[in-house]
């Protein structure tokens, strides 16, 4: 694989998951120097991607990245260059800048989008139509109609097209994925996940105006369920519930329609058997309190014919007391921070970083002729192809709410619809 040709990679998105770099500055979640642009300086440093770009909207604020991305990355780890060229120029902004990047990749490039949820399908939509390999972070698009789209034109233009569901690399949900398969049919699902309150001024800009916290949030564990069930079970019927009121107040006034906390209510038939059916249910919550020593609360529950698993993502058995801020728990699993022996960046196995390098090898082994894209959808990766009942019950559930009634999720043909 490493002598295959070094890949091109523009990030779309310049927010806190691609640097760490937040309208309040340095982000004081997990991600304090972000994901996507530190392993893509690492990858490049170990010799699978040559030319980095990235695409914001406002050029200006270039240079406080990169002194950002500078102290706090080629500073700390050794022999990591974080150069890159950026769209657009100092001075412009330009919600467009993205096809002006595009436009100076070739064939085979690729393109990692973190942007905004309301902007992935434009944006992924131009790349894969210029012929380059798209990761786009969850959730993949926001309408059901749009994924489909997305998954005929990647087909079309036989480019590799992931969904940045990071959690299906992590060890423990792979384990349990395969472990679920042996306890028969699946009788009750359910998740939460949950992010402080402070999150509220991170995402300002588009925090209930552009997306919710279904799909920001809710998207990890509704695609892991889908994987779970994948071939064995499909869902039928989202009704949805909002709580209210905390977002919409002092001293984070987001506009009057923001939810605080979303609960998807899904009704799951099984392939198998017309005698049994599931029910999923599905909450998110970006109101949840400050200084409960986790970024992100995140646990799971499934119950089988024959057993039953129970994953609590956030609590690792490891904590951490600071005289100054108390109990934290780490997640070195997903992200790890600490630099190795001989100060190089050490994160290479945290799932965060896997799902990265998963979509640079895919892409480079797709260039290089020894793969098709369409292997990817047959190894059970997410693919865009594969994630298609992740979108449809996120989308189910948005208009559940705005209507006010159940949507049904119903296959006609080849295609799903929602009515
Ligand atoms: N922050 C996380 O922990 C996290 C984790 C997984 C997935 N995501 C996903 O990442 C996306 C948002 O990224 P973020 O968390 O870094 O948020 P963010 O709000 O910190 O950053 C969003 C970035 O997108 C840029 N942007 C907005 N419109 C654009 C456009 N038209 N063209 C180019 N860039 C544009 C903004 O300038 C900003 O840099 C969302 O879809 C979210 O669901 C975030």
């Amino acid at each position: 694989m490493s002598s295959d040709k070094k890949l091109n990679v523009l990030m779309c998105g310049t927010g806190e998951y691609t640097t760490g770099w937040t309208p309040s500055g340095a982000s004081k979640s997990d991600k304090k120097i972000g994901v996507v642009g530190l392993t893509l300086f690492d990858l490049r440093r170990l010799g699978k991607v040559e030319k980095l770009s990235m695409v914001g909207v406002n050029g200006s604020k270039f240079p406080a990245i990169r002194e950002h991305l500078n102290a706090n990355i080629a500073q700390v780890y050794k022999d990591i260059d974080t150069s890159f060229e950026g769209f657009p120029e100092e001075g412009k902004v330009d919600p467009e800048a993205y096809k002006t990047a595009i436009d100076k990749l070739s064939a085979g490039d690729a393109v990692i989008i973190f942007t905004p949820d309301n902007t992935h399908y434009d944006i992924a939509k131009y790349a894969i139509e210029r012929g380059l390999h798209v990761l786009v972070t969850k959730p993949a698009v926001q309408f059901l109609k749009h994924h489909l789209e997305l998954v005929q034109l990647a087909a079309k233009h036989k480019v590799v097209c992931f969904v940045e569901h990071h959690k299906r690399f992590d060890p423990v949900y792979g384990d349990a994925k395969v472990r679920a398969q042996t306890l028969g049919e699946c009788n009750f699902f359910s998740a939460w996940m949950s992010q402080p309150k402070s999150q509220l001024e991170t995402f300002r800009a588009w925090a209930g105006k552009d997306s919710d916290i279904s799909y920001y949030l809710s998207s990890h564990h509704i695609d892991i369920h889908c994987w779970i069930m994948q071939g064995r079970a499909v869902p039928t019927r989202v009704v949805a519930s909002a709580a209210t009121g905390i977002a919409t107040g002092e001293p984070y006034n987001c506009v009057p329609q923001t939810e605080d906390t979303i609960t998807l209510l899904v009704d799951w038939q099984s392939l198998a058997s017309s005698r049994h059916r599931s029910t999923a249910v599905y909450t998110a919550s970006w109101t949840a309190p400050m200084n409960s020593g986790v970024h992100s609360a995140q646990h799971w529950y499934y119950m089988a014919e024959k057993g039953e698993i129970n994953v609590d993502q956030a609590h690792r058995g490891y904590d951490i007391v600071n005289d100054a801020t108390g109990k934290s728990y780490y997640n070195p699993f997903y992200m790890k921070y600490t630099p190795s022996e001989s100060g190089h960046f050490d994160g290479q196995r945290g799932y965060g970083y896997v799902s990265i390098e998963k979509f640079v090898d895919a892409a480079r082994s797709v260039n290089a002729g020894t793969t098709t894209a369409a292997d990817f959808d047959a190894h059970g990766l997410p693919t865009i192809a594969n994630t298609v009942l992740t979108t449809a019950i996120l989308h189910a559930g948005r208009l559940s709410l705005d209507e006010k009634r159940p949507v049904y999720i119903k296959q006609q043909g080849d295609e799903w619809v929602l009515e």
